[in-house]
């Protein structure tokens, strides 16, 4: 069965080879999956249709009833799924258009593009609309902010720089690479990175270094904001948080990204398993479609799913050694670069000392905190040893009280997540509340 694509809006010439595989592909997926046809084969045209973006267009199409009637749900699946391969700032609203191969010749030819009156447009391209309203909406709840760090304050192993560094130098280099040397026919220019560790070590603050890095702004978007309670809105937040980063060209940080990066699930039987995998699918298709830069910050990787393992630039963030400790409380002791800090110390900190305490890089900064309030309320005008150690001595005790909480459950605190400690917390609060 043959097809015929035309592009009506934004002229066959705009399309790089890889945009026009992408909607091919989508094409192609959900023409079958509507219909049942598999060996579509379709051309490409240029055509001018006043008020669409794109027109299908179908040899067989008045002779197949069954086709006929399924026309519709392709018609919306394939519109919306071109949201994430069509870049926004083309003006595509959505507006595909089916009809047959002979009425593409009585297609009046007028680049114009008139919007067709809404009575004129079949009720799926109405609905559609709205869903790219709602599209629009979600992306505006995601504002682009100026990064919080840079790489002055961050302290990196050597390998953990390097490996940083030679993503940051193909953004860096990006128009080189894959426009003037084409790199783009063999390989996609966005890149994608996921730093993971455990708690503390410093994933926020090295997707907000690179940011920086790159000049641009970032947007940041946890788990929990993608997810939502309500049944099928999850994919939708995905594709309004990856059009406010193209919309406003910054870095995307997905925080807490375990959840959406592990393995889709199998026989599915709730109606929640069936939620999170279709935000899976959704996930590797705004990845696929997405040209910019995307960080994924987790505290597992295990269970990931293959299919994103192999497009991630995947990094470990390592809890810092007595060398990296040193710097880190360096960092956030004295002024580093344009921070400024004024934290009136006393000549007897000891760096070497301090840093004996296993800490990771957030337990450090808690500390630092801990010994300024420690010497205000002592009504001192300076900090000094004493009072970092004491504050080094309340830290680790937090972390000791909370290793005997987990005992029973065998975590390791040191590296446990954010939401181990939490939950540990609660459950000795619990216990501590029935003594
Ligand atoms: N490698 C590091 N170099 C310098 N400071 C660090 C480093 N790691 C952590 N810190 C300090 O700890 C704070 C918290 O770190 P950050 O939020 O980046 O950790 P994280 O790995 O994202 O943790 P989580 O998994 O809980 O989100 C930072 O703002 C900084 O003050
Ligand atoms: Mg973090």
């Amino acid at each position: 069965m043959k097809g015929y694509l035309l592009f009506s809006c934004f002229g066959e010439e705009r399309l790089d080879k890889r945009r026009r595989e992408g909607i091919l592909r989508v094409v192609r997926e959900e023409f079958e999956r509507a219909c049942g046809i598999r060996d579509l084969e379709i051309e490409t045209g240029n055509c001018r249709a006043p008020g669409y973006d794109l027109v299908f267009a179908l040899e067989e199409y008045p002779r197949l009833p069954n086709v006929l009637q399924k026309i519709g749900s392709f018609r919306k699946n394939t519109a919306l799924r071109l949201f994430d391969v069509i870049p926004t700032e083309w003006g595509y609203r959505g507006n595909l258009h089916t009809c047959r191969l002979e009425d593409i010749r009585r297609l009046p030819a007028d680049e114009t593009k008139e919007e067709p009156s809404s009575e004129e447009k079949p009720e799926e391209e109405r609905g559609l609309s709205s869903d790219f309203t709602e599209y629009r909406e979600i992306a505006k709840q995601f504002e682009a902010q100026e990064p919080r760090f840079t790489f002055e304050r961050l302290v990196l192993s050597d390998e953990v720089r390097s490996q940083l560094d030679a993503s940051i130098a193909i953004l860096e280099n990006r128009e080189k690479l894959f426009e003037q040397w084409g790199l783009k026919a063999i390989m996609s220019p966005s890149v994608l990175l996921n730093l993971y560790g455990s708690s503390g070590t410093g994933k926020t603050m090295a997707a907000e270094a690179i940011a920086h890095r790159l000049g641009k702004k970032i947007i940041r978007a946890s788990y929990a904001d993608i997810e939502s309670k309500f049944h099928g809105e999850g994919p939708k937040r995905l594709k309004g948080i990856f059009l406010a980063a193209r919309q406003q060209d910054a870095v995307l940080f997905i925080d807490e990204a375990d959840s959406m990066l592990s393995a889709r699930l199998g026989n599915v039987t709730q109606g929640s398993e069936q939620a999170i995998n279709s935000m899976r699918s959704q996930l590797l298709i705004s990845l696929e479609n997405h040209d910019g830069i995307v960080i994924f910050a987790t505290n597992l990787i295990e269970n990931y799913d293959k299919a994103f393992l192999t497009r991630l630039v995947c990094v470990e963030m390592k809890r810092p050694d007595q060398e990296a400790r040193e710097k880190i409380w360096y960092n956030h002791l004295y002024p580093v670069g344009e921070v400024k800090l004024h934290i009136p110390l006393e000549p007897d900190v000891d760096l070497v000392r301090l840093a004996a305490f296993d800490f990771c890089g957030r337990d450090i900064r808690n500390a630092v905190k801990q010994a300024c309030i420690n010497a205000v309320l002592a009504g001192r005008d300076t900090v000094c040893q004493q009072d970092l150690l004491n504050a080094c001595m309340q830290t680790e005790k937090g972390l000791q009280d909370l290793e005997a909480a987990s005992r029973r459950g065998g975590v390791r605190i040191r590296e446990a997540t954010a939401e181990e400690k939490n939950r540990i917390l609660s459950q000795a609060a619990e216990l501590t509340a029935g003594k």
